[in-house]
């Protein structure tokens, strides 16, 4: 006994002895919170991989959403079999309960899409009638909940224009698919391929701040619901997936590539951020960004878009010609909201979408957490008075 007392008090000592300003890391930077298998960042390099595959090689080898995501659940690529058998379980979960639906619909229409998805997930659990906490009852959960985030934010969003909701199609890919509840016709296939890139590319991204939340709950025990919920309002702010967001607004309040220089200087010399630029892991050009270029420049070609194009492609120039050195630029979300504007997606389902995409992630990293768990619980560095004692409330 006495032993294990030294023990703890040796365990104590060191947890004291470590809070001090050194250790002091504001916003956990370069702190190694986990361990994981899933996805590495080379941020001086610009560098992105999947379980070891380059981002780049993903994208341009025609990988699809289902594809990259039976990669991140199983640990491995599937083959033509276990993919085919994978889609249909995948398609066949789309639909939600009734009541789930009759919820939406009480949602008030001026309700952000990103509030009704986290508050519809939330609810989700109160639908989970099982008990089991296995592994594999834990996957059948991040599937479902994978495959009916884009049936949650296309009913909200018809409600909320007084549409009916569009029943999924199980032929269709969970890219089209979500296209398909969303407008009520089916995409053309070039727009349900860039669709498939932009959610390839968000899919997953380390340890970034929504994962992160995502952890945090999971590693008390709590269940999957409430892990997707933090991590969902934590991708919300403009720091993080409500930028793609942020950004379109941006583009539009320039208007002409000839005002672009201004509105940059004015607002860096406010210390104001430009939105869709720098990145805590990146010091180097965001791989997502430039494959998500090409496909902004394609799509913008032929529409409307283009002049949004070349407001973002000015504010890319000059913001390397003024922040380059200082390891700031483009990051993945200045170039997905010209993409979804010309879909016709309006822009308060930007980040909904990044969502939709990022669930996969974040389930991902739970179960991968649960193999291991610790619960979180890192300490404060103290910087209130020094103890002293308490006056009763008369003589205060
Ligand atoms: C993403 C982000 C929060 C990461 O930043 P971070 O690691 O916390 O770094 P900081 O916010 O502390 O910024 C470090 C410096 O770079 C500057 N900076 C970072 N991003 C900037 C941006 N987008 N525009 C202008 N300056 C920027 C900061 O002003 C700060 O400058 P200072 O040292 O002179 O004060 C930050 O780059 C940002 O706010 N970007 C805009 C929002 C965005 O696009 N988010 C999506 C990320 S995928």
């Amino acid at each position: 006994m006495p032993e294990a007392k030294s023990n703890a008090d040796a365990l104590l000592k060191s947890v004291m002895d470590n809070k001090t300003p050194e250790s002091y890391s504001p916003g956990l930077e370069g702190v190694v919170a986990a361990k994981s298998k899933l996805c590495s960042i080379d941020g001086a390099a610009g560098k992105l991989y999947y379980m070891g595959y380059p981002i780049e090689e993903v994208v341009n080898g025609s990988a699809t959403y289902e594809e990259v995501a039976y990669l991140f659940w199983h640990g491995r690529l599937p083959n033509v079999k276990e993919l085919e058998a994978f889609k249909d379980e995948f398609s066949k979960l789309r639909t939600l309960p009734q009541q789930v639906m009759d919820f939406i619909k009480l949602l008030p229409h001026t309700c952000h899409p990103m509030d009704a998805l986290r508050t519809i997930v939330s609810l989700l659990a109160a639908f989970d009638h099982n008990p089991e906490r296995s592994p594999e009852a834990n996957l059948n959960r991040a599937i479902a909940l994978t495959v009916r985030f884009p049936t949650i934010v296309a009913a909200f969003h018809r409600l909320r224009q007084n549409q009916t909701p569009v029943e999924p199609d199980p032929k269709l890919s969970h890219a089209a698919n979500f296209l398909y509840m969303l407008f009520g016709e089916k995409p053309d296939d070039t727009t349900a391929k860039v669709m498939d890139v932009a959610m390839v590319l968000h899919l997953d991204h380390e340890m970034n701040a929504s994962t992160f939340s995502s952890l945090v709950t999971a590693s008390t025990l709590s269940d999957m619901y409430s892990a997707i919920s933090a991590g969902v309002g934590t991708l919300k702010g403009p720091l993080h997936g409500g930028a793609n967001e942020a950004v379109l607004k941006m583009l539009l309040e320039i208007g002409d590539p000839a005002r672009v220089e201004t509105y940059v200087d004015d607002a860096l010399a406010k210390k104001k951020k430009i939105m869709g630029f720098g990145h805590r892991m990146y010091k180097a050009y965001d791989p997502r960004a430039r494959l998500l270029k090409e496909y902004a420049r394609r799509a913008s070609e032929k529409t409307k878009a283009s002049r949004l194009f070349q407001i973002t492609e000015r504010i890319e120039e000059v913001m390397i010609q003024k922040k380059g050195k200082q390891g700031i630029f483009p990051n993945v979300d200045l170039y997905s909201g010209i993409i979804y504007h010309q879909m016709g997606i309006p822009t308060d389902i930007f980040t909904p979408i990044f969502a939709i995409a990022r669930v996969a992630g974040w389930t991902a990293h739970v179960l991968e957490y649960w193999q291991e768990n610790r619960l979180f619980r890192p300490n404060a560095l103290y910087i209130g008075p020094a103890a002293r004692k308490f006056p009763p409330l008369a003589q205060r």
